[in-house]
């Protein structure tokens, strides 16, 4: 395996940011080989040292988030027989266990967070933590004043508990209306199901933020980046 400097070593392996761990070696937490080291640009191998941190073996295991632009047509899911899925548009070999977090229909585009952080997933995905999902969507019919009321009370979907208040925005009424909508939760087809109850129907649907994550217009359909070290950190405090 090749070398990598010390702080990127323990800061992908989950240790903390990149500032956050450098404090950490300079607070002499760090052991390489038996020694402590607090040069942040030390260059260890990962699978030949042996690094400490308070006395515990750090096990290298490249921790990674992804921001993905998911197109129309590919499945949520890690591996399916006939369908293409969203990990088909990533190219990290080196990134074990992948997965997406939460579900975006097939026929969705937008964000779509992607990693190996399964305590963060299981974080965010939990109904008690209601992260914030922005959706822009294209609605058969025109949308209303009823429709904003009903969104922001809550709608009866045919589950056993009404939604959480949802923001409904008009963004252009029209045969055709335009909207963006903000739920708390993730429910199956929530959108769908939502507008279905107000007897209106998603024509187009695509996540723009997630928590503090936003799906920039630069970040065509299909492509990925990985996610900025400051919203990571974010995402972890949100949660
Ligand atoms: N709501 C839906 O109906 N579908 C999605 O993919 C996401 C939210």
């Amino acid at each position: 395996m090749a070398k990598m400097r010390l702080d990127k070593f323990l800061s992908s392996a989950g240790a903390g940011t990149r500032s956050e761990v450098k404090d950490l070696l300079r607070k002499g937490a760090v052991e390489v080989n038996g020694i402590v080291c607090k040069k942040p640009e030390q260059k260890v191998e990962p699978s030949e040292d042996t690094v400490l941190l308070f006395g515990e073996r750090i096990a290298y295991e490249e921790v990674a988030y992804f921001l993905l632009h998911k197109p129309a047509g590919c499945v949520s899911a890690t591996q399916d027989v006939h369908e293409k899925t969203v990990l088909d548009y990533l190219d990290e070999p080196q990134c074990k266990d992948l997965f997406p977090v939460g579900r975006l229909d097939k026929d969705t585009e937008g964000l779509l967070l992607i990693t190996n952080d399964g305590d963060l997933a299981h974080r965010l995905l939990s109904p008690k933590k209601h992260v914030d999902k922005t959706y822009y969507a294209e609605i058969e019919g025109v949308v209303t004043e009823e429709d904003i009321k009903a969104f922001c009370e809550g709608i009866d979907i045919g589950d056993e508990k009404k939604t959480l208040p949802a923001k409904l925005t008009v963004l252009e009424v029209a045969p055709r209306s335009k909207v963006e909508v903000t739920i708390q939760e993730g429910r199956y087809h929530q959108i769908k199901r939502m507008f279905e109850a107000v007897g209106k129907r998603v024509v187009y649907l695509k996540r723009i933020s997630m928590g503090p994550l936003v799906l920039e217009d630069s970040l065509k359909k299909g492509r990925y980046r990985r996610l900025r070290e400051e919203e990571i950190a974010q995402l972890k405090r949100g949660c």
